[in-house]
């Protein structure tokens, strides 16, 4: 039984946020710890699934306006294909849209692309590098 809570950066559960993103981005795709924790984790909203008191899943809301960017979306390795992501985005629409977003935008790493896709985000743009991996910013409209 899992249950997704909504907390901001000074809550307790962030160490263990930050080690899951840790084991995802930095030892998993290589990504350079010194990028992974930023000033935008100040200021955003975690979503964090929480599995019998384990953090297994997160993601990262940042509110400007009529637009939500979802960033740093990791579900733990032994935690995947059980529908934890699809759930984490799903709630994140939700509370992007009670805080008046009419989008959510996101940069999709190309090998998580097709998972946005059925979520609904299309892709636009060209395909950019983000902390040396590939990247393509897709979008969707909230329903009101
Ligand atoms: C991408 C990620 C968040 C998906 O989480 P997940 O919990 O495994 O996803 P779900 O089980 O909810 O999958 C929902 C659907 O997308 C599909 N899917 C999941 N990951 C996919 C992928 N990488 N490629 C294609 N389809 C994928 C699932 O099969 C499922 O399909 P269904 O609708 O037919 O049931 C997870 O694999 C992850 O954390 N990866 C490492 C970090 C990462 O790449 N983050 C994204 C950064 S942009």
């Amino acid at each position: 039984m899992s249950t997704i809570v909504e907390v901001q950066a000074t809550d307790p559960l962030m160490p263990a946020v930050y080690a899951l993103r840790h084991d995802v981005f930095v030892v998993e795709q290589g990504v350079p710890e010194e990028l992974e924790v930023d000033d935008d984790d100040k200021v955003a909203t975690h979503l964090v699934v929480v599995s019998d008191g384990r953090v297994i899943g997160t993601l990262r809301i940042l509110c400007h306006g009529r637009t939500a960017k979802i960033g740093r979306m990791a579900v733990s390795a032994s935690s995947r294909k059980d529908g934890i992501g699809r759930q984490l985005m799903e709630f994140a629409a939700t509370t992007a849209s009670r805080r008046g977003a009419e989008e959510i935008i996101l940069g999709a790493q190309l090998t998580a692309r097709e998972f946005y896709k059925r979520l609904g985000y299309t892709e636009e743009g060209a395909v950019f590098d983000d902390a040396g991996i590939p990247h393509v910013m897709m979008r969707k409209t909230l329903q009101r």
